[in-house]
């Protein structure tokens, strides 16, 4: 039996394709462990996102090549890979920096691990030419032990690459053009997914909501449609989707959200600005307002609905005022959660070559302002749900004894107080305070269970 190590960094696609990496490799006999100490092979799945997440990786792979040295002067063994983003934009750079690495293999390229694998023994290879075989339709299904494993929330690629070109973004190049996979292997997965427990699915996507699926008809199916038939298949209870462009945000998908039952009230969709100048530099193609008209059309139909966004504070000739038209969309707005960052200058992308770029004390001025702000807003969302009656999707033990925790529809974290429900279960609960990452909750009865054999008590 051989040991891989796989760290993943950046997006949940990251996450995602962790586990596809991990189920290519169980055939040939490898098991996944936590402890790169007994690791084989070790795997770092990596983001080029943002400069410090992308040049943190050579650090690492020093630490990686100190052990592996030490390890070969034991007679073992250990194979390094580079995977993700970083491997896909700098390919041959990694392999010339640093000697330890014996793969660098692109995300579209997964498919191959085992092969490349076998011929990195003889001599070190990089793979980041994007396949022209579709890697979805060559990686095996996960192992239903695996899945449990895993638990009872899974995500689910159904889209990937960009060609919208934000032009402060590396995604379009590094993980290709905008394509969409095909809706039968897609429902298949869920299936598989569902019949071994899992009743969440988050389907990914880096523009998730341009996603076209062909269908075995021929034709071709949207997000929502998408989502009606995943909503059929037994055992699935809650979809989410991730990440969405305001571009793509049809009254098809917004209407989704009134009437398909399974679609959770949350929705990212990042605006990245509130400024319509900046929003034009950065080619997003949509201005403040189309926004603003965006979110309340969706609150006209899913009034409860939690909203989250990407910041970006700092983007090349931002001023003071361009910056205060972002407070002031964030304050209109009010969000439940958001992610926020200074903008980093990323090689090759056109924003990199503008000429007034933000010193790094604005920056951080702007983000600190921005980010109190938010948390102010998430506290209250979260306050706001105090008192009332959720139901929750238990995912694991809680912290302390007796507590099982989960998440509400609005995503936050749930952690219910002498909990009688299990793993899988949907359950009501009355909310009964929040503390600084987490709600707390109390049981009511009677409760939706999950899957068998749970199912057959209450009935009895
Ligand atoms: N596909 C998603 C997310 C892409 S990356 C989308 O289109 O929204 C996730 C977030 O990282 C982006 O939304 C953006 O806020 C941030 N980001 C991307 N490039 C960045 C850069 N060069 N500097 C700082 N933040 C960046
Ligand atoms: Fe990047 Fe823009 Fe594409 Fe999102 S939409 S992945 S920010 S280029
Ligand atoms: Fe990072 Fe690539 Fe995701 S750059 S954010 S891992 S798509």
């Amino acid at each position: 039996m051989q040991k891989v190590f796989i760290k993943s960094y950046g997006c949940q696609m990251n996450v995602y394709d962790a586990q596809r990496m991990a189920d290519a490799l169980a055939p040939d006999g490898y098991v996944e462990t936590q402890d790169i100490a007994e690791a084989q092979l070790v795997v770092l799945n990596t983001c080029h996102i943002r400069e410090k997440a992308s040049d943190r990786i050579y650090s690492t792979l020093g630490r990686i090549r100190r052990m592996k040295k030490a390890r070969a002067a034991e007679g073992d063994a250990m194979q390094v890979v580079v995977a993700g983003c970083v491997a896909q934009a700098e390919g041959k750079e990694i392999l010339r920096r640093e000697q330890a690495v014996d793969l660098v293999i692109g995300p579209q390229n997964y498919h191959r691990l085992p092969e490349l694998l076998s011929r990195a023994k003889h001599k070190r290879v990089i793979d980041t030419d994007y396949a022209t075989e579709d890697k979805f339709a060559h990686l095996p299904d996960p192992q239903a032990d695996k899945i449990r494993t895993r638990g009872v929330t899974a995500f689910v690629t159904v889209q990937e690459g960009c060609d919208k070109f934000c032009t402060f973004c590396v995604v379009p190049y590094t993980r290709g053009a905008e394509n969409s996979r095909p809706v039968a292997a897609i429902l298949k997965e869920i299936t598989v997914l569902a019949q071994a427990g899992v009743r969440e699915v988050s389907l990914l996507g880096q523009n998730v909501n341009a996603f076209h699926g062909e269908t075995d008809q021929g034709g071709s199916l949207a997000l929502e449609g998408l989502m009606e038939e995943i909503a059929q298949i037994s055992g699935i209870e809650r979809i989410r989707y991730m990440t969405s462009h305001p571009r793509d945000m049809t009254q098809a998908l917004i209407h989704a959200h009134r009437d398909n039952p399974c679609l959770m009230p949350y929705l990212h969709l990042p605006v990245q600005s509130g400024s319509s100048r900046i929003l034009a530099d950065m080619n997003r193609q949509h201005d403040r307002d189309a926004y603003f008209r965006i979110i309340a059309q969706v609150r006209a139909l899913r009034p409860d609905i939690a909203l989250s966004s990407d910041f970006i504070v700092g983007f090349p000739g931002e001023t003071d005022q361009d910056f205060r038209d972002t407070m002031d969309l964030v304050e209109r707005i009010g969000f439940a959660q958001s992610y926020s960052f200074k903008y980093s200058a990323r090689p090759g992308t056109p924003a990199s070559d503008l000429a007034d770029q933000v010193p790094e004390a604005v920056k951080d001025e702007r983000l600190q302002a921005l980010q109190a702000l938010l948390i102010a807003q998430q506290t209250a969302f979260n306050q706001a749900t105090v008192g009332r009656r959720l139901k929750v999707l238990v995912e694991k033990a809680g912290r302390h004894d007796g507590q099982m925790a989960g998440k509400s529809p609005y995503l936050q974290a749930v952690q219910i107080d002498d909990a009688t429900a299990r793993i899988g279960d949907i359950v009501e609960v009355d909310v009964t305070g929040i503390g600084s990452n987490s709600l707390y909750a109390r049981e009511v009865a009677p409760r939706e269970t999950g899957p068998e054999p749970h199912k057959m008590e209450v009935h009895a």
